[in-house]
């Protein structure tokens, strides 16, 4: 592929130093999150790029786009947006899905892990992979899904990192409690929890 010059010359130049400042974060401030920015991270990672969205930001095994990204929003967590579970339509809506503040019951379900408490929004990135599995099976499929889950949650740490904004894929949860209290039923599967949130820094 042909390197993009002239006005372009310097996005990678930006990219890199995009990637190289990425990092997991832990600590976060209690400063709400503006609603804007909360849908530009989750564009990010799973948005439409098309009319018809046929196509979104991150790559799919045969555009079969098994991900669903939810916001978990803590009381005073958003900017003009009630606590409760929304989901991402890929576009700019936010479906409440669940009028409560679920922050507690997640750190709970990720073995107390203080950032998923502290943090003023959790993203859980969450599949339905028979809409890749079958196509692919069982095995293969769900192979393709874990990937994906990869991408969307890089692509989320990248908006994050742009935004001045912080996360960390949070991987170690019971997978029971979570869709418990997302109130997913037997369809749809937890991967990630993110904490997304301003980092605070850590006083001496
Ligand atoms: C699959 C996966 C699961 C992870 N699970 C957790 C987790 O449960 N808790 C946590 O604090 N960090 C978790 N992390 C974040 C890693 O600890 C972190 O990426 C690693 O220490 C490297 O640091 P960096 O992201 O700042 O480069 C996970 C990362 C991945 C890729």
């Amino acid at each position: 592929m042909r390197r993009v010059r002239g006005r372009d010359e310097g996005i990678h130049v930006l990219l890199r130093r995009l990637l190289a400042s990425r990092r997991s974060v832990r600590l976060f401030s209690s400063r709400p999150i503006r609603v804007d920015d909360l849908l530009f991270v989750l564009w990010s990672g799973y948005g439409c790029v098309d009319k018809y969205c046929r196509r979104r930001t991150s790559p799919s095994a045969g555009a079969t786009y098994p991900i669903e990204l939810y916001a978990a929003i803590r009381r005073g967590g958003v900017e003009g947006l009630g606590a409760g579970v929304y989901l991402y339509d890929g576009r700019r809506d936010l479906r409440l899905v669940r009028g409560m503040d679920v922050s507690r019951s997640l750190y709970e379900a990720c073995l107390r892990q203080r950032w998923v408490l502290d943090a003023p929004v959790n993203i859980i990135v969450a599949a339905r992979p028979w809409r890749t599995t079958r196509w692919y099976g069982a095995e293969r499929g769900m192979r393709y899904v874990y990937m994906e889950a990869g991408h969307v949650g890089q692509n989320i740490y990248l908006a994050a990192a742009a935004l001045g904004l912080g996360t960390v894929a949070v991987g170690a949860f019971y997978d029971d409690m979570v869709s418990e209290i997302m109130g997913f039923g037997g369809e749809v599967a937890p991967l990630y929890v993110m904490p997304l949130g301003y980092p605070r820094v850590k006083r001496r």
